[in-house]
């Protein structure tokens, strides 16, 4: 059976993901919820008071929790309260349905959601796994209706660049309540 573990190959990019990360969230937040963290790859971009990772898959979440052993992780859907202040979908969402992500969004109802991935519905694949659900930046307008798009930004990525044999760009999307 397809397993999450088998999905998350580090991949060249062509940049460096955590620097990027760290410069487009500079001063934008207080706490963090790494939603679908996988295996803390990104963790170490945040300091460790304002930092949970959630992740589902067990695999990952040990993974995460050996690379960044003073870190908080939870294999469990967190509390509301860790999810209220910022909520990062780094390549989550883009995996997630429409009525998952409203879901997320009801319990947690974070003041900011910080949306990495890359867009465009013409990425967008049927069937398969892992699912993937690339989606225009309008859909995201109207899924997240109670948002504001405050600050984007976007990188080529190498890796699917050559693979697709066209620029794939990375979007760096910052959304805050209304
Ligand atoms: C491509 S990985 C990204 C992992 C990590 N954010 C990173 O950039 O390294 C996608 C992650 O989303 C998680 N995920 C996928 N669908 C999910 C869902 N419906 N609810 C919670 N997590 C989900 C998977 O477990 C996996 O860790």
């Amino acid at each position: 059976m397809a397993k999450w573990e088998d999905n998350i190959a580090p991949c060249d990019c062509g940049y460096n993901e955590n620097k990027e990360l760290a410069l487009f969230l500079m001063g934008q937040y207080e706490k963090v919820l790494d939603f679908g963290c996988g295996p803390g790859r990104l963790t170490q971009v945040f300091d460790k008071e304002d930092y949970v990772g959630y992740e589902r898959e067990l695999d990952l979440w040990n993974r995460a929790k050996v690379k960044n052993p003073t870190y908080l992780f939870s294999n469990e859907l967190p509390p509301a309260g860790c999810g209220d202040d910022l909520l990062l979908s780094y390549t989550v969402f883009v995996h997630m349905t429409d009525f998952e992500i409203k879901h997320v969004l009801r319990h947690f109802n974070p003041k900011r959601i910080c949306i990495v991935e890359i867009l465009g519905r013409q990425w967008r694949t049927r069937g398969g796994f892992p699912p993937v659900y690339n989606r225009d930046p309008l859909d995201y307008v109207k899924l997240l209706s109670k948002y504001n798009l405050t600050k984007q930004h976007k990188m080529k990525h190498e890796h699917y660049s050559k693979k697709k044999g066209r620029d794939v760009f990375m979007s760096y999307l910052l959304w805050e309540l209304k």
